[in-house]
């Protein structure tokens, strides 16, 4: 077993006496989710991992994506990273040059510093997403994370009740919209491989039993509200939920791995000067399975 070092009491630990480089044996694999599941962000210092050493950590979790990047962006152009199960979260070109000012990947990057749970404009969304960091800012580029059962739990019985059944529409679009894409000059394939979702508003963690409020900034609607009231109930819970008294604001070190639970959590990028280099790399572990099973269309 590892060291813990809670930095709350149940929201975000630090994980020490671990190895990640080569396979976690099947007891280290049961106390990873067992630690992600009580504290909801793991930090592990000094991991200089590669790809598939990520990728072998990550898998600990469950099955994984396929990066939207590789996917939707860059399904003709080559990647800077060979596997398609890692997003490249980092201000680089595919030779490993600093992106030009005008480049669409940069727009692309901007929507991280909106706060956001990863893949929720999938039908099945993310579970676990696992944050590796080779290159890091001097200043800035931190990673703020939100702990959205405490979030959940400082709400009022009555707000809890009404929220309860509430379904919310998640769209990849709408939330690069909000950072200045030009909707309208996005190729229709485009919106075809990512079509608007339903998602509950309310989660119940599978193994601790927690209620989480889940929010991004990728949604659009509310289901049964007209598009102000839906507005005007998303942006109050996104204000709720980002007090400072529910986050943790991680400053990377080469070398940090980040695990979080995206259905415990949101996060959002800071900041920082794009004269400096910033390379990470994300694994993405898939939920089990949609959180709104129905075929009622949006
Ligand atoms: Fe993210």
């Amino acid at each position: 077993m590892f060291e813990i070092t809670p930095v709350n009491a149940d929201f975000v630990a630090e994980i020490a006496g671990v190895d990640l480089s080569s396979p976690p044996s099947v007891e280290l694999s049961r106390n990873l989710r067992d630690t992600l599941d009580q504290y909801a962000v793991l930090v592990i210092p000094n991991q200089p991992l590669n790809e598939a050493q990520q990728l072998k950590v990550a898998e600990v979790f469950g099955p994984l994506e396929i990066s939207v990047g590789a996917s939707v962006y860059n399904a003709k152009r080559p990647r800077r990273l060979e596997h398609a199960q890692l997003s490249d979260i980092s201000n680089l070109d595919e030779s490993g040059k600093l992106l030009e000012a005008g480049d669409i990947r940069r727009l692309i990057n901007l929507s991280n510093q909106l706060w956001h749970t990863d893949s929720s404009f999938k039908k099945t969304p993310a579970y676990a997403s696992l944050l590796s960091a080779q290159e890091v800012t001097p200043v800035g580029g931190a990673t703020e994370f939100a702990d959205m059962r405490a979030a959940w739990d400082a709400l009022d019985g009555a707000t809890q009740e009404s929220l309860e059944e509430r379904v919310a529409v998640h769209d990849y679009f709408y939330s690069r919209s909000l950072t200045g894409f030009d909707l309208d000059g996005i190729p229709p394939e485009w919106r075809e491989m990512q079509p608007p979702v339903p998602q509950v508003l309310v989660r119940s963690h599978a193994h601790s039993g927690r209620r989480s409020l889940y929010l991004a900034s990728h949604i659009r609607s509310i289901r049964g509200m007209d598009e102000e009231a839906g507005r005007a109930l998303v942006d109050r819970l996104m204000q709720h939920a980002t007090q400072s008294r529910f986050i943790y604001r991680h400053r990377w070190r080469v070398g940090d791995l980040v695990i979080w639970d995206n259905r415990s959590t949101m996060h959002r990028g800071t900041t920082f000067d794009e004269k400096y280099r910033r390379a990470m790399r994300r694994a993405t572990v898939q939920d089990v399975g949609p959180t709104v099973v129905e075929a009622a269309s949006l």
